[in-house]
């Protein structure tokens, strides 16, 4: 795992001053560890009989769409406002400073369904918790929340239902 978390890239002030961003585009870019990532993460799910898997905007999508694809399941798209095409349902949450919004379609996902949640990062848990509770709102069962990377030290995970988060690696 040492390996996965040494070639994930670290970018001192970005996005702001003082922020040290864990990049990952060095390890996606990386075929073998690629890979990994979405072969360990897949694993974990087989036999779950995962519906759908729904991939958070934008570099959630990229491992919610390998991982839909090994586990035969759907993948679902949480955008920014104004992306998606159909009727979508929206939540606004809460940011450090100010708020930011995400939609879904409302008819992608239905009553009971089995659903995986992938992003590549949890920090402070925002973003995924109004994905879970977008996925509740349309009555699918969420399995758990994946990620790539977990900066511990934010306390994400507090803000996500119990029991259902988990990260390949932590920071
Ligand atoms: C990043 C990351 C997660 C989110 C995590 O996305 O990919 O989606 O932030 O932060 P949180 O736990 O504090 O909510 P970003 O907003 O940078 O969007 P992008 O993937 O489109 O660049």
């Amino acid at each position: 795992m040492d390996e996965l978390k040494n070639i994930i890239r670290d970018v001192p002030d970005f996005p702001k001053k003082g922020i040290v961003f864990k990049d990952i585009t060095t390890l996606l870019a990386d075929a073998k560890s690629f890979q990994r990532m979405v072969d360990l993460l897949a694993h974990r799910y087989v036999g779950e009989k995962i519906d759908k898997v729904v991939g958070v905007e934008a570099r959630g999508f990229i491992l919610g769409a390998a991982l839909a694809y090994k586990l035969g399941a759907g993948v679902v798209l949480v955008r920014k406002p104004g992306k998606l095409p159909s009727e979508t349902f929206s939540k606004t949450y809460q940011l450090e400073y100010g708020t930011d919004t995400l939609e879904i379609h409302t008819d992608a996902i239905r009553k009971g369904e089995k659903v995986l949640i992938a992003d590549d990062v949890l920090a402070t848990g925002g973003t995924m918790s109004a994905v879970v509770d977008m996925v509740r709102d349309l009555g699918g069962e969420i399995v758990e929340c994946c990620f790539l990377a977990e900066l511990d030290f934010l306390g994400g995970r507090k803000k996500l239902p119990d029991g259902k988060v988990f990260s390949l690696l932590t920071f």
